[in-house]
């Protein structure tokens, strides 16, 4: 089959990417979705069941700092646009080893900003397509929201390295004309991501009695979007994005930590046939993140209005989901849990 769109989505088999290529490989039959991703301890190719099987799509095990790899592809398929997703994602390992952010978050753009220029420069109908943070911005007070147009401020190796890689996509935009698009998300959350992030890493913890970590003060605040939803905007995005433009996505939907946890706990409970309020017995206020971020909240308006975006799931429906989904997931959380990420739990937070 002729494809129309060869894509090369980077970070595929991810929490964010697998969903994604969900959403690409069943609506656009037409588009050949060409997964490229390292494997790292946070990708996990049963996140791919659902589209495994479909013709246009096809999965090549590879690393984004390996020009060589980035080529291959490239020559093989005659890759059309990139939506780059790979990244080191989790702030607290950042804070613990920052190099791997600096290579792939960093070094790796780059080498896949140069393999895009290499084949397209002089060339229309291309996009690269960069998937990036609302941490960028750095942290917000009581009140206030990230816009398209707030400075960047990062805090962490990890804002940094995608701060860095935001600044690079621009680069290629302004001098060497690269069709980019960017965007800029609120939090994450859903079926599928790795049980180090906060909520599953209370589900899991609530279904095994285990205590609730919960940082600092636990008045911290994050926005948070259903994972659904952001693939929504990036296919919109994508599709209708303006060259050369930014994109803030969010939720609408901001949380306390605390409170976030204390909802995850009751919901547990109900699900599991525990009396209330067992659960919350299990939060404990432990040690800090170093350099903690107070408060992020996006304004969403430019994507809302321009592209007619907006969030289509509900916060209390979107947590019961997730509550249920990794509930019932026992041995996805064993395979993933087990082995090395057993030992960097009990590294951070003790057995
Ligand atoms: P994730 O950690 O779940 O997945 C990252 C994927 O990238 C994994 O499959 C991993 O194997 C792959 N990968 C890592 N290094 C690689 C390399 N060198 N070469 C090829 N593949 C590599 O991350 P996620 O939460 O799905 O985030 C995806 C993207 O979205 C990231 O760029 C992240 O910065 C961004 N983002 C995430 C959130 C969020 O809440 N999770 C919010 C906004 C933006
Ligand atoms: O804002 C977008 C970002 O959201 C993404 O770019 C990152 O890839 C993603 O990991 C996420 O970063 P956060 O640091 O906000 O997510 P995390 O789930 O690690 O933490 C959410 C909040 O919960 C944060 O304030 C720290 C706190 N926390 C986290 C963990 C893991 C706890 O209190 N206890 C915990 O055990």
């Amino acid at each position: 089959m002729e494809y129309s769109k060869k894509i090369l989505v980077t970070g595929g088999a991810g929490f964010i990417g697998s969903h994604l290529i969900d959403l690409l490989v069943k609506t656009y039959r037409e588009y050949l979705i060409i997964n490229f991703d390292k494997l790292t301890y946070a990708g996990n190719l049963e996140n791919l069941k659902g589209v495994e099987q479909s013709p246009n799509y096809c999965f090549i095990k590879g690393d984004i700092t390996d020009r060589a790899a980035l080529t291959k592809v490239f020559e093989d398929y005659g890759v059309t646009d990139v939506i780059h997703l790979a990244a080191e994602s989790h702030v607290d390992r950042s804070i613990d080893a920052p190099q791997s952010f600096v290579e792939t978050n960093v070094l790796g753009t780059l080498q896949l900003l140069a393999v895009c220029r290499q084949f397209w420069e002089g060339q229309a109908g291309h996009l690269f397509y960069h998937v990036s943070t609302d941490e960028v911005y750095g942290t917000l007070g009581e009140t206030g929201l990230f816009k398209e147009t707030t400075a960047y401020d990062p805090r962490s190796p990890y804002s940094a390295s995608k701060a860095s890689s935001d600044h690079l996509v621009r680069a290629y935009f302004h001098t060497y004309e690269l069709p980019v698009v960017i965007s800029n998300c609120s939090n994450n959350y859903g079926p599928r991501q790795f049980p180090e992030k906060l909520i599953p890493l209370m589900i899991n913890n609530i279904k095994h009695e285990k205590k609730l970590p919960v940082y600092g003060d636990g008045q911290y605040t994050r926005d948070w979007l259903w994972v659904e939803d952001h693939a929504l905007a990036i296919d919109l995005i994508f599709h209708r994005g303006v060259v050369g433009q930014t994109y803030n996505i969010g939720g609408n939907n901001e949380w306390k930590n605390i409170d976030l946890v204390q909802r995850l706990c009751d919901i547990c409970d109900e699900l599991l046939g525990r009396p209330a309020g067992t659960s919350r017995q299990l939060i404990s206020f432990v040690k800090d993140r170093p350099g903690h971020d107070r408060r992020y909240a996006i304004d969403s308006g430019k994507i809302q209005r321009e592209l007619n975006w907006s969030p289509t799931v509900a916060p209390e429906i979107g947590l019961r989901m997730t509550a249920k989904w990794y509930l019932e997931q026992e041995e996805w959380l064993e395979s993933i849990t087990s082995g090395a990420y057993r030992e960097y739990y009990e590294k951070q937070y003790g057995s």
